[in-house]
């Protein structure tokens, strides 16, 4: 009788053309080892790995996101290519803990492309990392259908985060420690809490509503938000036109 199936984790990779590519492929040519969990997407510069590419390789099939870019102060393309790799990297880390997503599945790391050893070495810890974490949902608790539904909602949301990052997340020194410090400082956490975390509310509230119409109630159910909470944000939803309340107070996106 066959015995149970091995787990074998889905990893997308988003890897830099110019070197963490490169590391990939001297690994292969000198034939060292890693799982062949990792599905490749080549890109010219790590900084072009948008939040929704990472939301959206999760909410697909991936159980672990892994971006590969050029060390820091090396991008071909500007010296600050991979600081918004960096950036990206921390805030979305930081989006997907808020929404229940263990951040260990993302990883990013800079892997020259004379570093075919150190991709092998990299790509065997976070294989054996994401594969000790389960498939995407188990080591969380949380039903994959709702994770993808929750990372649809912060899809959605990504061009205001990119607006908020512009205007107002801006980190003080371009070193990684700097980048560490700023994204697990209070005054990010202040930051985040004040601008994205309603917005978050509001668009996982309008994604809800785009499945069908429910009550108050019933959304502050569904999404596990505090009725208060549920009843501020219909106020604005309704205040910005994008939902509407029917005769029974059942509330309907109109957009
Ligand atoms: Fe490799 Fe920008 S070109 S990180």
């Amino acid at each position: 009788m066959a015995g149970p199936t091995e787990y074998k984790p889905t990893i997308v990779g988003f890897l830099c053309n110019w070197c963490c590519y490169g590391g990939a492929d001297l690994c292969g040519v000198s034939r060292y080892q890693y799982p062949p969990y990792l599905r490749v997407i080549r890109l010219m510069c790590s900084g072009r790995v948008d939040l929704a590419f990472i939301f959206r390789a999760f909410a697909s099939a991936a159980d672990g996101v892994f971006i590969g870019g050029c060390h820091l102060n090396d991008c071909h393309y500007n010296p600050e290519g991979n600081y918004d790799a960096l950036g990206n990297t921390l805030m979305a880390k930081r989006i997907l803990k808020h929404l229940g997503v263990n951040p260990e599945r993302l990883r990013l790391e800079w892997v020259s492309a004379g570093e075919g050893i150190r991709f092998a070495e990299v790509m065997n810890d976070f294989s054996n990392k994401v594969k000790s974490l389960g498939r995407f949902g188990s080591s969380e608790g949380i039903d994959r259908a709702e994770l993808k539904s929750r990372l649809e909602a912060a899809t959605q949301l990504v061009p205001y985060v990119k607006l908020v990052e512009r205007e107002r997340l801006r980190v003080p020194v371009r070193t990684e420690e700097g980048y560490q410090k700023f994204f697990g400082s209070e005054e990010f956490n202040d930051l985040f809490n004040e601008l994205i975390l309603d917005k978050l509310a509001m668009s996982r509230i309008m994604s809800f509503l785009r499945l069908k119409p429910v009550s108050a109630g019933e959304l502050s159910e569904g999404l596990g938000l505090n009725p208060c909470e549920v009843a501020k944000h219909l106020d604005d939803l309704a205040g910005e036109g994008l939902i509407s309340f029917d005769e029974n107070r059942i509330c309907v996106a109109t957009r």
